[in-house]
């Protein structure tokens, strides 16, 4: 039997929770944010469960091309808008639509759209807004100069603006409504349709919904906010993370278990070693006590994340065997809760799955 370790997509789950953000936010159109391999779980896969998402989100226009590649014809939103001025042909020819968050990229597209040919595609355009978050768009002040320019250049085929919410994840911070304050004074009068709202702003804030709806991790099953799970919010995990059992082993009292010894068995008692470590993606920083499920029974794991292998403390399971299913992530454990163990996020951890690791389609 080849190697156990493997993530399984639960496509059905990932339509399930684009229905969620469907329900919650119903007035709203939804660009279905994918990028990163679509938080992991694969782009192409992710974009053709989601065909009823009006639109996609990705970082790149790389990402963009892969999709357009493998068939995919929905509008798709260039979040990090281009990173130099020969991109903007490709994207207008792949009926992407960018962002312009910068007075570089602004200017860019003017220079473009100056020496373009009469045959260049129109495109249209997101003009992104700072509105306390400090990373990307434009500030407050300067918005109605650069909304001018943008529609004074003849290929901008529509305008759309939009912002980014810094805090949505604690639903009581008050930098959330302080940013849609701002968002609505400066966008006032602007015709245009507006987006806000990532799965923080859509579960937590529904004045943030807007003309459109910006989901991530919520279409993957877990929750944005720093507590609780996606289960909490009737949206279903997507990705299970598993693997089998491959040795169980004896130990004596006192054993200290795996590179550097950090774990001490109390006394004697079974150890469990799983096939799957670091090199598949699982988080090398999970602590002692992490939990897994072994024949869809909790166990902890014990000593370090090695590359290849976790160890599990099989005290409570005398009967298990080698072989034996083990889930990580996933399927009846959130991937919240080990992200947690291992003080990062779920997204961290969906992303950071690995090549190695076989990806099947649940249907
Ligand atoms: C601009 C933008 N919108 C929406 C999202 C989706 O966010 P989330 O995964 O928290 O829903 C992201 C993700 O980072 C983003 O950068």
């Amino acid at each position: 039997m080849s190697r156990a370790t493997q993530a399984t997509v639960n496509l059905k789950a990932l339509r399930h929770n684009l229905g969620r953000v469907k329900q919650l936010a119903p007035k709203s159109k939804t660009i279905a944010v994918i990028k990163a391999d679509g938080y992991g779980h694969g782009i192409v896969r992710a974009a053709k469960a989601l065909e009823e998402a009006d639109k996609f989100g990705v970082a790149s226009l790389d990402e963009a091309l892969e999709l357009r590649s493998n068939g995919i014809r929905k509008p798709i939103v260039l979040l990090e808008g281009v990173f130099e001025a020969s991109e903007f042909s490709k994207a207008g020819l792949q009926n992407a639509e960018i962002v312009i968050h910068h007075i570089s990229q602004l200017e860019m597209l003017e220079d473009y759209a100056r020496t373009a040919s009469s045959a260049a595609s129109r495109m249209s355009v997101w003009l992104k807004i700072d509105t306390g978050m400090h990373r990307l768009g434009f500030p407050p002040d300067i918005v109605p100069i650069v909304w001018q320019r943008l529609q004074a250049i003849p290929l901008v085929k529509e305008m759309n603006v939009m912002t980014h919410l810094a805090n949505a994840d604690d639903p009581k911070d008050i930098v959330t409504k302080m940013q849609l304050q701002l968002f609505d004074k400066v966008t006032r009068g602007l015709q245009a349709p507006r987006s806000i709202a990532n799965s923080g702003g859509i579960l937590g804030w529904p004045e943030t919904h807007a003309d459109y709806v910006r989901p991530g991790i919520m279409l993957y099953g877990v929750t944005p906010f720093n507590s609780g799970a996606g289960l909490d919010h009737d949206l279903q995990p997507v990705m299970t993370l598993s693997s089998a059992l491959i040795a169980i082993n004896y130990q004596k009292k006192n054993s200290a278990i795996g590179y550097g010894g950090e774990w001490v068995c109390p006394e004697d008692m079974l150890v469990g070693v799983v096939a799957i470590g670091y090199g598949d993606g699982y988080p090398r920083h999970a602590k002692s006590g992490t939990p897994v499920l072994v024949n869809g029974k909790r166990a902890r794991l014990i000593g370090r994340v090695s590359m290849d292998m976790i160890c599990v403390d099989l005290r409570e399971q005398p009967d298990a065997k080698a072989g034996d299913p083990v889930i990580v992530w996933g399927d009846g454990l959130p991937v919240e809760e080990v992200a947690r163990c291992a003080d990062t996020i779920g997204y961290e951890l969906l992303c950071h799955v690995t090549q190695r690791v076989k990806f099947v389609e649940k249907n």
